[in-house]
C-alpha cells in the first residue's frame, strides 16, 4: 500500500522531503523544513484568497461543490428545508444531532424568554440615518448589543458562550425588524415571542403598529422558515471565514458577528442578492436578455446570483427557493421580474461562455425575487440572509474556540515594498 505522503526533492539543494497527506492535505508548517540553508527561513505556501487551503477542521456543514451536495451535520439541505423548522436547524448546527420534542420545547423557551432588546439600543437606532444601508444598521445595532453584554467577553467559558449564542439569536431577527422598522418610519413593536420564532419576526416586518392584528400568512411565516434554513450555514464563505479569524482572537460573539455581518454585506457575497434585484430591474425585460449577456461575456457586467468559488454545479439551495418562490407568489403575487430571471437562467445555462465557466444559479438569483415579493426593498435582502446565517457563524465560531489545533489567525505575506530607506532631513 502507498505511503500517504508527498515526496518532494528541493533542486536548489537535491535534497528530499517526505510531506505526509493527512486527510487530502500537507501541513504548511512541514514546508517550512525546505531549507536552502539554516539561515533560510524555509518555504511558505502562497494562496490569495485561500482557494486551495483548508483553515480548519469541521463537522458541521459538508458541501461537494461538482454534486451539488449541502448537507448540516449529515443531513441534507433538501430532506431539512423540508422537514424541519429553522430553530430545530438552529439546534442541530450548535448540537450536532436533531432535537427531541423536549430539547426543542426548551430551546425555544430559552430563545423567548430572550427575545427582547434592551431599550437603550433603540435609542441608538434612533440615532441612525433612515436610508443608511441595513446591513451598516445591523452591524451597528449587533455591535452595540456587545455593550449590554459586558459578561460576553469571557468567551472560553462555554456556559458564557452558550448564553449569548442564545441571545444573539433570540434578538437578531427583533434587531432586523426594528432595523426595517426605523427605515419605514414606523414606530417600534414590542417582541411577541409566543408568535413563534419567525412570526414574531415578520409581524415587526409587517404589522403598521400594536393595533394593526392582521396575521401574516402563514404560507409566507413558513417560506421565511425555509428561507432562513436555506442560508443557516455553508463552510468557510467569505462570513463564516470573518467570524472565525475575528474570534480567534478571542473577540466577544457581538464583535464577531458584527465583523461577519460586515462580511456578508459584500456584493460578491451576501450582498449579490440585492444586486440581482438591480440587475433584473436594469434588464427589465426579456428581449434586453442577449444585449446584457453580451455585456458579460464582454466583461462589463458580471451576472450576479451566478457563479460560486465551490459550486460547479447547479447550487442545491437554488432549486428549493425556486420551488418556494412559487409558494409566495400564490400569495403575494407573481414577481413581474420572474419572466426574466427564468428567461436569463435558461439562455445562460445553454451558452458556452457559462457553461465552460461553470456559471449556474447560486442561493442569491432567486431569494431576492421572494424577498421583494413579501414587500422588502433590495437594500434589505441580505438582511434576511444574515438572519438565516447568524446560527451557522455561531456554531462555526464555538467550534473554533473549542479546537485545540486553533489559535490567533495571522497569515505571512510576501513582502514587495522598501527596505532600509534613510529618512534624510
Ligand atoms: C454567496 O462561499 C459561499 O459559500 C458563499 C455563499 C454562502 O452561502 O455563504 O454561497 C453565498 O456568496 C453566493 C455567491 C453570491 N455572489 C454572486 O452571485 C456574485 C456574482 N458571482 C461572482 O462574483 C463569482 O461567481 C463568485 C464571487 C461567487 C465566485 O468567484 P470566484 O470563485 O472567485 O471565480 P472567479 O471570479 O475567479 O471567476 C472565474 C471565471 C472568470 O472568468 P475568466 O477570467 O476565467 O474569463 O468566471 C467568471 C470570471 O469572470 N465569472 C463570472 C461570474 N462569476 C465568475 N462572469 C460573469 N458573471 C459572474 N457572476
Amino acid at each position: 500500500m502507498p505511503e500517504n505522503k508527498l515526496v518532494v526533492t528541493d533542486a536548489r539543494t537535491g535534497k528530499q522531503y517526505d510531506l505526509p497527506i493527512t486527510d487530502g492535505t500537507i501541513k504548511a508548517m512541514d514546508l517550512r523544513a525546505i531549507q536552502t540553508d539554516p539561515e533560510d527561513f524555509g518555504v511558505l505556501a502562497h494562496d490569495p484568497a485561500f482557494t486551495n487551503t483548508t483553515s480548519c477542521r469541521s463537522a458541521i456543514t459538508f458541501i461537494d461543490g461538482d454534486k451539488g451536495i449541502l448537507e448540516y451535520r449529515g443531513y441534507s439541505i433538501s430532506d431539512l428545508a423540508e422537514k424541519a423548522s429553522f430553530t430545530e436547524i438552529q439546534w442541530l448546527l450548535l448540537n450536532g444531532e436533531m432535537p427531541d420534542r423536549a430539547q426543542h420545547d426548551r430551546w425555544t423557551g430559552d430563545l423567548a424568554s430572550r427575545a427582547k432588546l434592551p431599550a437603550g439600543l433603540l435609542e441608538t437606532l434612533r440615532g441612525v440615518p433612515r436610508d443608511g444601508h441595513p446591513m451598516s444598521v445591523l452591524m451597528t445595532l449587533v455591535a452595540a448589543l456587545g455593550a449590554y453584554n459586558p459578561e460576553c467577553r469571557n468567551v472560553r467559558d462555554a456556559a458564557v458562550r452558550g448564553e449569548h449564542i442564545r441571545r444573539i439569536l433570540a434578538q437578531m431577527p427583533l434587531l432586523a425588524g426594528a432595523a426595517w422598522r426605523h427605515r419605514q418610519g414606523w414606530p417600534q413593536l414590542a417582541s411577541k415571542p409566543e408568535l413563534g420564532y419567525v412570526g414574531n419576526f415578520l409581524r415587526q416586518v409587517f404589522a403598521k403598529d400594536e393595533s394593526d392584528a392582521k396575521a401574516v400568512s402563514p404560507v409566507l411565516v413558513r417560506a421565511m422558515d425555509v428561507l432562513l434554513t436555506l442560508h443557516a450555514d455553508h463552510e468557510q464563505n467569505c462570513s463564516t471565514n470573518a467570524m472565525r479569524g475575528v474570534g480567534s482572537s478571542e473577540a466577544d460573539p457581538y464583535s464577531s458577528t458584527g465583523a461577519a455581518i460586515a462580511a456578508l454585506s459584500g456584493p460578491l457575497h451576501g450582498g449579490a442578492n440585492e444586486e440581482v434585484l438591480r440587475m433584473l430591474a436594469e434588464i427589465g425585460s426579456t428581449a434586453n436578455i442577449p444585449s446584457f449577456l453580451e455585456k458579460v461575456r464582454a466583461k462589463k457586467a458580471k451576472l450576479m446570483g451566478f457563479g460560486h468559488r465551490v459550486y460547479k454545479s447547479y447550487d442545491p439551495r437554488a432549486k428549493i427557493i425556486a420551488r418556494t418562490a412559487k409558494e409566495v407568489f400564490e400569495v403575494t403575487g407573481k414577481n413581474p421580474l420572474l419572466e426574466v430571471a427564468v428567461e436569463l437562467e435558461r439562455i445562460a445555462l445553454s451558452e458556452p461562455y457559462f457553461i465552460e465557466r461553470n456559471l449556474y444559479p447560486n442561493v442569491d438569483f432567486y431569494s431576492g425575487l421572494i424577498y421583494q415579493s413579501m414587500g422588502f426593498d433590495p437594500a434589505y435582502f441580505t438582511v434576511l440572509f444574515a438572519v438565516g446565517r447568524a446560527p451557522g457563524w455561531l456554531s462555526q465560531w464555538d467550534e473554533m474556540l473549542r479546537d485545540s489545533e486553533q489559535k490567533i489567525a495571522r497569515p505571512r505575506q510576501i513582502y514587495t515594498g522598501h527596505r532600509g530607506r534613510k529618512l534624510a532631513r
